[in-house]
């Protein structure tokens, strides 16, 4: 016969037990003070912590709401044409490689080439070089001039028969030129060739219209846009991603499972599998309100103003060389000074209270191109002023006295 069922409890080895005073812990969860549906909150999920699209419970149907109103943010923000075209990601970097795995490893083959730039961040880079170690397709390069413009004769003579994928920079983080990349875009698309336009650096400083680009990806993170960090955004027209496979498995991207079989949701929840970063979407589409208050054209108009200032004043101050001065260009000021590593400007800078950054940026085969191991690069947002301006220009002057 068996024993009866016995509950059994930790054994506290003699010790005095501390009493555990659960009305003073309650008090550090405010949310269980309220109200739902006029009656106290009885909270007993902690197993999903209102996980978005698994409850019917109150509070994850409203952070369910939250979610999905923020998607529909970022869908006006680049004016997609659906909802579900715009996925959440990690940020720009994962974006690139979704497409790179789920698109690329599935149309591309051996024989295929992909186009890139050779102002390209590492990450758009990498992926494809991965993706080519894999399949064994081959990346070709677009060249730029001295200005940091692309040669768009060079890019047209890359394109042919075995190019099935381009990969572009909109702007570049390490120049600051902004690509002619709606004729880069309509160049590939009259060989039915697709595109992908990374927007890390356009989104901050531009009015993006994905349909107006006719982009087939288009990639941004969250923390260059003034919302947080570890989310970003793949927008991807709708017929493509629906031809795509899945890039990870997991909750949320099936819609029924044995272990036959698993059917992928619809999207734009199949790209999406596993717990996403609910705060940070939430984030996200509460910064691009923000943006969309003050209005993209307004901060274009007074960044390029106060980036023609700052490259004027940097112009005079012998011994600097301007790395990137392509006649489009947005928010970046990348400099050398004669006989003095960026890296000892940037201390410098940073002992007057200013901050830059000093480095390759990212972006090693730019450096290569101009001849410098790293760049000291000033970034401009529309908080900034001429005045600020002004102490950088001073405090480069008190650099070139300490090292010059
Ligand atoms: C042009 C460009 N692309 C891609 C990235 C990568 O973005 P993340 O690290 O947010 O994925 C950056 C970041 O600096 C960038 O400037």
């Amino acid at each position: 016969m068996r024993a009866a069922h016995k509950i059994t409890v930790p054994d506290t080895w003699g010790l005095p037990q501390a009493s555990f005073d659960v009305e003073r812990i309650r008090n550090d969860f405010p949310i269980l003070k309220q109200q739902v549906h006029g009656k106290p909150l009885v909270y007993l999920d902690m197993a999903q912590n209102s996980n978005v699209h698994r409850g019917v419970h109150f509070l994850s149907e409203k952070a369910t709401q939250a979610y999905e109103d923020a998607r529909d943010t970022v869908r006006q923000f680049l004016n997609a044409a659906d909802t579900h075209e715009i996925i959440f990601v990690r940020g720009t970097t994962e974006a690139i490689n979704l497409v790179a795995q789920s698109y690329g490893r599935t149309f591309l083959t051996a024989s295929d080439e992909i186009v890139i730039s050779a102002m390209e961040h590492h990450s758009n880079i990498g992926p494809w070089q991965i993706l080519c170690e894999q399949i064994g397709a081959r990346l070709r390069i677009i060249p730029f001039n001295y200005d940091g413009e692309l040669l768009l004769d060079e890019y047209e003579k890359l394109l042919n028969e075995r190019t099935k994928f381009v990969a572009v920079v909109h702007v570049s983080n390490a120049l600051g030129t902004i690509n002619p990349i709606k004729q880069i875009i309509e160049m590939a698309h009259r060989r039915g060739i697709p595109v992908l336009v990374d927007g890390a650096q356009a989104v901050p400083h531009m009015r993006v219209d994905v349909q107006d680009l006719d982009c087939d990806f288009y990639a941004f993170s969250g923390h260059k846009l003034f919302g947080p960090t570890g989310i970003g955004v793949l927008y991807g027209k709708a017929d493509l991603l629906e031809a795509m496979p899945p890039y990870q498995g997991g909750g949320d991207m099936i819609s029924a499972v044995t272990f036959e079989k698993t059917h992928y949701n619809t999207l734009p929840y199949k790209f999406e599998a596993g717990t996403p970063d609910i705060a940070g979407v939430i984030g996200l589409g509460v910064a691009i309100d923000y943006l969309s208050e003050i209005g993209l054209d307004a901060i274009t108009a007074y960044e390029h103003e106060l980036l023609a200032y700052a490259t004027d004043a940097l112009s005079t101050i012998k011994g600097v060389r301007i790395i990137g001065t392509a006649r489009e260009k947005a928010g970046v000021l990348s400099f050398v000074l004669d006989g003095i590593h960026a890296h000892d400007i940037g201390t410098i800078l940073d002992h007057e209270g200013i901050a830059i950054r000093a480095g390759h940026h990212c972006a090693m085969p730019v450096m290569q191109r101009f001849g410098v191991p790293a760049t000291a690069r000033a970034s401009l947002a529309f908080y900034n002023t001429k005045e600020e301006v002004d102490a950088l220009i001073r405090a480069i002057h008190k650099v070139i006295e300490v090292f010059g």
